[in-house]
C-alpha cells in the first residue's frame, strides 16, 4: 500500500492505495474552506497552520495500515510553499521512521490521476485542466511524456470565477456560488468573449473580469444575470481555444480535471464537442475534482512501479510547475 498526502493549497487529505488493484483502502480529507471564506481567499500562513491541525488528526485514523505500507507519496508543485512544507514534512517523517521510500508527485500530474482513481490509467490523454490557478490543454502520451499546448496568458478559468464572487460579496471558492447563482439568471448581457477574433491559441480571463467589474459599477443589472452571462463567456471562450487545439491534435481521449471541471455547464459543452469530434470523455467524481490524496495516490503508483523515488534531502517544495518530469 502507499499513503499519499495533500497539503498543496487548503484542502489537508491523506490516502492510502492497495499498489496491485489500485483499490483505495483509505481516503479523508479536510477542507478550510470556511475558514478563509471570510477573506476571499486563501491565507497561506492560516492554510499552513490548520495543515499542522488537521493532517496528523487523519493520520491518526491511518496508522492500522502502517506495516503494509510500501512507500510515502507527497503532492508538489506547484502549490503554495509554505502548505506544501507540511505535507512534505509528514512525509519525510513517515518515511524515516517506517523506513519506506518516498514518492514526489507533481499536482498536476495528480489532478490528471484524479479520473483513474481504482482504474486503469489510458493514455494518449488529452488534459483540459481547469483548477484555480490553471488553465492548460496538455497533451500526455505516456505517464512521463506529457507536452503543454495552450495555457493561460493571464487569470486562470477557475480564478475568474472567485475574482467575479468577490465582486459580487459571494465569498470564497467562487465557483460553485456562481454556477449555483447562474441557476436562477439569463443571458441578458453580451460580454465580449476572449481573444474571440484572435487566432492565438491561449486563455485569457482578466479582460472578462474586468467587462464583469463595468457590469456590476453599472448597477443595472441582477447578480443572476451577470453569473450566467460571464460564466457562459468563460465557458465559451475556454471551448472555442480547446476547439482549436482538438483540430491540430485529434483527441482520442480527453479527460476534464481540477477544481473547476466539476462546473455542470462545462461539462454539457464538452459533452457535446466529444459528439463531433468523436472522442472518449472521462471526468472525475465530483468529490474528486478539487484536490485530494486519493488522485496523488493513484498517479503515485504508477511512479512506484516505475521505481522513481525521491531521495530525502532532493525533496524541497517547489511552487510553481514546469512539468520537468
Ligand atoms: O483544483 P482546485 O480545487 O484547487 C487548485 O488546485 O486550484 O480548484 C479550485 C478552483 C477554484 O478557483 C474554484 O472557484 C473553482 O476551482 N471551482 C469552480 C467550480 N467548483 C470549483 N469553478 C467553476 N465552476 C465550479 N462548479
Ligand atoms: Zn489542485
Amino acid at each position: 500500500m502507499i499513503l499519499s498526502i495533500e497539503s498543496s493549497c487548503d484542502d489537508s487529505s491523506i490516502a492510502i492505495t492497495s499498489i496491485e488493484d489500485k483499490k483505495l483502502l483509505f481516503y479523508k480529507k479536510i477542507s478550510q474552506e470556511l475558514e478563509h471564506s471570510k477573506y476571499g481567499g486563501v491565507v497561506p500562513e492560516l492554510a499552513s497552520r490548520l495543515h499542522l491541525e488537521a493532517l496528523p488528526e487523519i493520520l491518526e485514523e491511518c496508522k492500522p495500515y502502517f506495516s503494509s505500507l510500501k512507500a510515502v507519496a507527497v503532492t508538489n508543485e506547484p502549490g503554495l510553499s509554505v502548505t506544501l512544507n507540511e505535507g512534505i514534512m509528514m512525509a519525510k517523517a513517515l518515511s524515516l521512521s517506517l523506513k519506506i521510500p518516498l514518492i514526489e508527485v507533481n499536482h498536476l500530474i495528480g489532478h490528471i490521476y484524479s479520473v483513474f482513481i481504482e482504474k486503469e490509467a489510458i493514455f494518449p490523454l488529452s488534459v483540459i485542466l481547469v483548477s484555480g490557478g490553471h488553465t492548460k490543454v496538455l497533451l500526455m502520451d505516456s505517464p512521463d511524456s506529457i507536452k503543454e499546448l495552450a495555457t493561460t496568458t493571464d487569470d486562470s478559468f477557475g480564478e475568474s470565477f472567485d475574482k467575479v464572487a468577490k465582486m459580487l460579496d459571494l465569498g470564497y471558492p467562487g465557483g460553485p456560488v456562481i454556477e449555483k447563482l447562474a441557476q436562477k439568471g439569463e443571458h441578458s448581457i453580451k460580454f465580449p468573449i476572449p481573444l474571440q477574433n484572435s487566432p492565438r491559441i491561449a486563455f485569457s480571463y482578466s479582460g472578462l473580469k474586468n467587462a464583469v467589474r463595468l457590469k456590476i459599477a453599472q448597477k443595472s443589472s441582477s447578480a443572476e444575470d451577470i453569473a450566467y452571462s460571464f460564466q457562459y463567456a468563460a465557458i465559451k471562450h475556454l471551448l472555442q481555444k480547446t476547439q482549436k487545439v482538438f483540430k491540430l491534435n485529434p483527441p482520442q481521449n480527453v479527460c476534464v480535471v481540477g477544481g473547476a471541471g466539476a462546473n455542470q455547464m462545462l461539462r454539457e459543452e464538452i459533452n457535446k464537442l466529444s459528439s463531433q469530434y468523436e472522442f472518449n470523455v472521462y471526468y472525475p467524481l465530483l468529490k474528486f475534482c478539487s484536490d485530494n490524496a486519493a488522485m496523488i495516490g493513484r498517479a503515485a503508483i504508477d511512479k512506484y512501479l516505475n521505481g522513481s523515488f525521491i531521495e530525502m534531502p532532493k525533496l524541497k517544495a517547489k511552487s510553481s510547475t514546469q512539468f520537468s518530469l
